[in-house]
């Protein structure tokens, strides 16, 4: 059986999840060539069906391969754009329930963090599994994959290991169900479901921390898109926002957007190179003026030292 996923969408370093997800894209957009690194099988590679997210003939390629497919697994918001698709997702949604194919959110990323219930709570939009991580651990290493019976009980085991071989897809490892890091992943989101304003105070500093970055940016006259949602931001210096992560990469001064990070640390303050940007509750008013200030100041000495001669 394949995986269909996304281009652009990131999964981790699975085999299949890898494959288009980062930097490097190949064949025309509406029907990209998988690619993937050294250390992947190449036939792992090509036998991963990878589509254009948001786009219909996506929805085609599904239907014709759906006899083959294991599952599809998506991105609900992507990170790197910072944005969401909810019409192309209810569409997504009602063909894999029509096909039978199991739909994968996942929210390793959007999890607990764009809302207590997730990018599916907010879109109202369910998958049949949810993969999740980050948030969950409460700052250690954890993952989860949560869904409907069905497909949990498959891999469930019966604590019989005998009958578990014959019966069940083995799921386990070193580190499941770390009792350490499912002790402070349950206080954490207690904590969170207890403290709803938490998510109000990330969302009035993503658009704080949006709007400051961006009139600074037309105040010099920079090209510089911002999109934030519920903490997660997608930043990079270009002239129009893309609409998909391929676009991102074509469109954007990719100078730029990682000299940007060396510029802002020597304001004192550090943000990643190439990552998407993410705030937590600590980050206050002040703290995010601070760093509207030192984007102010980069931009400037950015300018001076012959960025954007366009
Ligand atoms: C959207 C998304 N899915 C999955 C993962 C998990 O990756 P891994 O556990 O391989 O680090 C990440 C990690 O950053 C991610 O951003």
């Amino acid at each position: 059986m394949r995986v269909a996923k996304f281009e652009g969408h990131y999964h981790g370093f699975s085999d299949q999840g890898l494959v288009s997800s980062w930097f490097r894209f190949s064949g025309p957009p509406e029907a990209p060539v998988p690619y993937s690194t050294p250390g992947v099988h190449p036939r792992t590679t090509a036998e991963t069906l990878v589509l254009p997210f948001g786009r219909r003939i996506a929805l085609e390629h599904i239907r014709r391969e759906a006899a083959e497919l294991a599952c599809v697994i998506c991105e609900p918001f992507s990170a790197a754009l910072a944005a969401t698709d909810r019409e192309f997702l209810q569409e997504l949604r009602v063909l894999c329930s029509e096909l039978c194919i199991p739909l994968v959110f996942d929210e390793v990323v959007s999890g607990f963090r764009v809302g207590f219930r997730g990018m599916q709570g907010e879109i109202d939009i369910f998958p049949d599994l949810t993969v999740l991580g980050k948030i969950i651990g409460g700052g250690l290493p954890c993952g989860a994959v949560a869904g409907s019976a069905k497909l949990v009980e498959g891999c469930k085991s019966t604590g019989d290991p005998f009958v578990d071989c014959e019966s069940k897809a083995f799921l386990g490892g070193t580190m499941s169900g770390n009792s350490a890091s499912c002790t402070v992943g349950a206080a954490v989101l207690t904590y969170l479901k207890n403290h709803p304003e938490v998510y109000a105070h990330l969302d009035a500093m993503t658009i704080r921390l949006s709007d400051g970055l961006t009139s600074a940016a037309r105040a010099q006259g920079v090209g510089y898109f911002v999109r934030g949602r519920g903490s997660i931001f997608s930043m990079t210096f270009a002239h129009k926002t893309s609409a998909s992560v391929r676009e991102q990469h074509a469109a954007s001064d990719y100078k730029a957007n990682i000299s940007l990070a060396y510029y802002m640390r020597r304001h004192g303050v550090y943000m990643p190179e190439l990552h998407t940007m993410l705030l937590n509750a600590a980050h206050d008013p002040p703290a995010i003026d601070a760093v509207v200030r030192a984007f102010e100041l980069s931009l400037k000495e950015m300018k001076q030292d012959g960025f954007f001669v366009y």
